[in-house]
């Protein structure tokens, strides 16, 4: 009976989204059979907006463009007012009326930030997670934002990566969760009304493996590689219905992204179903001239042909298509195909409708930076920190006595927000110290002084300044400003030394050789940690840093990332114990950079080194060091502690599609109540191909009191053990199975299983 209902329900939901597909067909086969050729190509057309000043967008270049229907969209511009002026040149001026679609990098929240997105993906709470999304897309929409360049999604094994700092890290199931939640955060479950906004995932795809983690740089590997590592959560935003997909700069595979028919449409259209509409990267297709593909037309042709719908900044469609047409280089129907997909995704949005939909100036008043967003930013971020080292319980810092807080980064609102904050406005971020007073009370002191610059070289600090995010140098000699510091140091109980990158030394171009805290601040930290005191490293950071010097002599250390506009409140909080820190990392820490890349679920290699030792001679190994990172994936400790029995399985010889229950019990054996990520990995062991010596397959966020146990049990079906064979096949193999659970990646307790078809 139930089972018929529900088979009912599906029924009536399919027919309803057929009917509503036949509507909006009908209505685009009547608009396109208008069209001109020219207009046609107009939508394909997504121009950088320059600078729009309101009261002025009339008389702009851009304004002449939507007149006569050669823009599709723009982005990245702020303000209701603008945003319904360029508008109003569009549904009123051009011939045909139809609406511009308008993006944005909403990336991690609009005015109020969120953590910076590797940040986001250490608390392993996809509620939490998909809210933040939820939020961002409340802000910007009331902000006259409808599309926002959302979420990126590509897997970054290379922490000299800077754009590491936007995506979620190294592991694909991770990932793929992430991927949906924020999709699911964004869009909403329909665009009815005018919170949801529509998602672009990106950057499609294998972005996150550039070669020698240099942005833009080439990628290339097997194919097995792409569909069980680097392509999973792409396609999990595709599952979750994500609107549209961005076309990612690099080259993959010998052909740039942006012209490969096989990524495009083999992949993305025919083999995962994706309807909705691709467009390039900023200047993607021009980009494809340096790549050595051809001329700006014969690029422009290779990327429509690859199933690319709309053009970033380079105007590449918009002046070559109607002569590839005439030359036979495009079809018709390639046009077409993309038109169609645009006016759709407008369509879908509800913009014919009404244009104005989004521009709503009492929203923009009433529901962006508001007093609830920014609480829930607060508590987000706090969940995001990572507490990587607390020897002797220094932390939490009692809310009494004289604090020092030391660093670069002690008063800075600015860089708070981190990268990618278009939307931002960082005078109404707060800075560490703003957060740290008032969350104190009337009993703590604290004393500040800067004790190092950023880095040595300025010019190396104006480069990781950039958007407005300076650290104000302080151009006296960098000895008297490290005497200040210690100076108060020594009137100090504690020492909070704020330290690591500042928010632009991550982020787009932003990729570094050498991964370790800038020199000035190391000098800073060892004068520091030699005065004896106490000292807390609060570590600013957008990718994972070579922290082993700082983890062998620092006492206690909190990676706090780039928390959003709300940090200095979050880091406080933790600080001071009014919320225990439970983030775990999405990726690994390397002790240097030599070991990069390094991740949890490497093939074991025919001679693995054995479990405990750090060199053997023909062994799989390094003579200088161990390959062991400084943490591994999965890691972040607590205020309190949590012991985990052994795994309890309810069978150890499966069959067919069984399912299997795997158990453990988790105490909770300090004094603190915590939050705990339990984590379920599976080692296939012997398969077709070589598999990873684990896979992460599951996870738990509980919440457990100080003394208390809970069980925690993970279902596994034979479709957790499936993988992409050397054929591309997606099955899984008979055989034995380990089955881990665990605190971290590495820390686990293991149980064997036999599965048989
Ligand atoms: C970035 C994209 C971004 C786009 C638009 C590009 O440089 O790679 O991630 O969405 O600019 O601002």
């Amino acid at each position: 009976m139930k089972r018929r209902i529900i088979l009912l329900v599906l029924c009536i939901v399919s027919l309803n989204s057929f009917a509503q597909d036949a509507k909006m067909k009908t209505f685009v086969d009547a608009l396109m059979k208008k069209m001109t050729l020219e207009e046609k190509i107009g939508q394909l057309n997504l121009p950088g907006s320059g600078d729009i000043v309101t009261g002025q967008a009339g008389n702009s270049d851009i304004a002449k463009k939507i007149e006569q229907g050669k823009v599709g969209g723009l982005f990245n511009i702020k303000s209701v007012a603008k945003i319904k002026e360029v508008q109003k040149l569009a549904v009123e001026k051009s011939r045909l009326k139809i609406p511009l679609i308008f993006g944005m990098d909403v990336i991690h929240g609009y005015e109020t930030v969120f953590p910076i997105p590797l940040g986001l993906s250490c608390t392993w709470d996809m509620d939490l997670i998909k809210r933040s999304a939820r939020i961002a897309a409340i802000e910007a929409s009331a902000d006259g934002i409808n599309w926002t360049f959302s979420p990126m999604v590509d897997i970054a094994r290379d922490p000299r990566w800077g754009r590491i700092a936007e995506g979620s890290g190294e592991d694909p199931y991770l990932g793929s969760q992430i991927a949906k939640a924020m999709v699911n955060g964004y869009q909403g479950s329909s665009y009815a009304g005018n919170t949801s906004i529509m998602s672009c995932v990106k950057h499609y795809a294998m972005y996150g493996a550039a070669e020698a983690g240099r942005d833009y740089n080439t990628t290339d590997m097997s194919h097995q590689r792409m569909f069980n590592e680097y392509l999973p959560p792409y396609k999990a935003a595709v599952d979750a219905g994500v609107g549209s997909v961005m076309a990612s700069f690099n080259d993959v595979d010998g052909v740039p992204a942006t012209a490969s028919k096989w990524l495009m449409t083999d992949v993305l259209r025919k083999q995962w179903g994706f309807k909705g509409f691709v467009v390039t990267d900023y200047t993607g297709i021009n980009e494809m001239i340096e790549h050595g593909i051809g001329d700006l037309q014969t690029a422009s042709a290779r990327a429509l042909m690859a199933g690319i719908d709309m053009d970033m900044v380079g105007e590449g469609l918009l002046t070559t298509t109607q002569k590839s047409l005439k030359e036979g280089k495009v079809t018709l129907a390639q046009i077409d195909a993309a038109c169609r997909r645009i006016l759709e995704a407008k369509y879908k949005l509800g913009l014919f409708e009404n244009p104005y939909k989004y521009c709503d100036e009492n929203r923009a008043k009433t529901e962006v930076f508001t007093a609830a967003n920014r609480k829930e930013a607060r508590a987000t971020a706090a969940q995001s920190f990572v507490l990587l080292k607390n020897q002797n319980n220094i932390l939490p810092i009692k809310k009494t006595g004289t604090i020092a807080l030391i660093g670069p980064l002690a008063d800075n609102k600015e860089n708070m927000p981190g990268t990618w904050s278009v939307a931002a406005d960082f005078s109404k971020a707060t800075s560490l110290l703003t957060g740290l007073k008032e969350v104190a009370g009337s009993q703590v002191k604290i004393l500040t002084a800067r004790g190092s610059n950023l880095d040595e070289d300025s010019l190396f600090e104006d480069r990781a300044g950039m958007f407005g995010k300076s650290l104000h140098r302080d151009s006296r000699p960098a000895a008297v400003i490290l005497q200040e510091a210690l100076d108060i140091a020594k009137q100090s109980d504690v020492i909070v030394a704020a330290l690591g990158e500042s928010a632009e030394m991550s982020g787009e171009s932003s990729s570094r050789s050498n991964i370790s805290i800038p020199k000035a601040q190391q000098d800073l930290l060892k004068a520091l940690v030699q005065t004896g005191k106490p000292v807390v490293l609060v570590l600013f950071t957008g990718r994972p840093l070579a922290l082993k010097w700082e983890n062998d002599h620092v006492p206690a250390i909190l990676n706090v990332w780039f928390g959003g506009s709300e940090a200095g409140y979050a880091i406080a909080d933790v600080l001071f114990g009014d919320v225990n820190p439970s983030g775990k990392l999405s990726t690994t820490f390397p002790q240097n950079v030599g070991q990069v890349p390094i991740y949890y679920a490497h093939k074991n290699t025919g001679r693995p080194l054995a479990e405990g030792k750090w060199f053997e001679k023909f062994r799989s190994n390094y003579l200088d060091v161990s390959n062991e990172p400084v943490y591994p994936f999965g890691y972040g400790l607590s205020y309190t502690s949590f012991s985990y029995s052994d795994i309890k399985l309810s069978n150890t010889a499966l069959k067919g599609n069984q399912t299997l229950t795997a158990t453990v019990s988790v105490t909770n054996t300090g004094s603190y109540d915590g939050k705990e990520v339990v984590q379920l990995y599976i080692r296939d062991v012997v398969g077709s191909v070589t598999r990873p010596v684990k896979e992460l397959k599951g996870f738990q966020k509980i919440a457990i009191k100080a003394g208390e146990t809970k069980t925690v049990s993970f279902s596994i079906s034979p479709n957790d053990l499936k993988f992409y064979n050397y054929d591309l096949k997606y099955d899984w193999e008979a055989g034995d199975f380990e089955i881990m659970i665990g605190t971290n990646s590495k820390d686990v307790k293991k149980a064997k299983v036999n599965w048989v078809k």
